[in-house]
């Protein structure tokens, strides 16, 4: 039977990209969307669209049951400048960030949900750096909601996968090759890595166990499409 995948985020962005993936795959989804005509209007009736929004617990919980062999959760802030909520207020930040992914667990383990969360953030949030520091200006707060939002997960009880990605770009390679780690890095201008890489990444992680209550950073990707032997080869080297 085909994995059955609940996305929460994928209404742009890497979240979107890692539902056309699962598609490919032939995984059957469904997405929480706080717009479901956006939603509908982006994949038709290829997945099942909810109502939802992290905002609103209640929502979540009609989203959610224990059939999920995964819920792959990418929700960000955005709106405001840039359309990816800079500047918006330390409270907003905290209630996307960190409250989004507390409600999300809770509505999952309330519906008796037991399988994989597999959550996407930032890499170098432990270690120092100019961009980071940076990135937690324009974004109040974005740091500590981060770390905690990935101290919540493992505190739940559930089987996790933390993908920490380097920075985003929506272009199709990166200059580096595609590398997993497990070190406490600061992030760098060279750790980038594209969304539709990051996608793929994430979908890889689903169900395979070598990932599982796992904290990783990825970044690089040089081949268009990352076949599954490079893929593989990175996340053998987790521990
Ligand atoms: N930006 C970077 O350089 C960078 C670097 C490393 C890691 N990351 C991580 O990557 C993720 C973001 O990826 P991205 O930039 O590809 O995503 P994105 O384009 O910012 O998309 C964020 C998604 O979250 C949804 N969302 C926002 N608020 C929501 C709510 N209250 N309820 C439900 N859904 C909500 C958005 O829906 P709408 O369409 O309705 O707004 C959208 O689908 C974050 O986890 C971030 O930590 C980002």
């Amino acid at each position: 039977m085909s994995k059955q995948i609940l996305v929460i985020g994928g209404t742009r962005g890497t979240g979107k990209l890692a539902i056309d993936c699962s598609i490919d795959r032939g995984y059957s989804v469904t997405l929480v969307a706080r717009d479901p005509a956006k939603a509908r209007s982006l994949f038709g009736d290829t997945i099942r669209i909810i109502d939802g929004d992290v905002t609103r617990p209640e929502s979540l919980q009609t989203a959610i049951n224990s059939d999920f062999d995964a819920i792959i959760y990418t929700v960000d802030i955005t709106g405001g400048v840039g359309g990816r909520g800079f500047f918006a207020s330390r409270q907003s930040v905290r209630e996307i960030v960190y409250d989004g992914v507390v409600n999300t667990i809770n509505a999952a383990k309330k519906q008796g949900f037991q399988n994989q969360f597999i959550l996407l953030t930032t890499l170098g949030l432990e270690a120092p750096s100019i961009i980071m520091t940076v990135l937690d200006t324009i974004k109040p707060g974005v740091i500590r909601a981060s770390q905690d939002k990935a101290t919540y997960l493992i505190e739940s009880g559930l089987p996790y996968t933390i993908v920490q990605a380097g920075a985003l770009h929506d272009g199709n390679v990166s200059s580096e090759p595609l590398v997993v780690s497990q070190a406490d890095i600061p992030m760098q201008l060279n750790y980038q890595i594209s969304r539709q890489h990051l996608a793929q990444i994430l979908v890889a992680a689903v169900g395979n166990a070598i990932t599982l209550d796992k904290t990783f950073n990825v970044y690089g990707g040089q081949e268009l499409l990352l076949s599954p032997a490079i893929i593989d080869e990175q996340f053998q080297k987790l521990r």
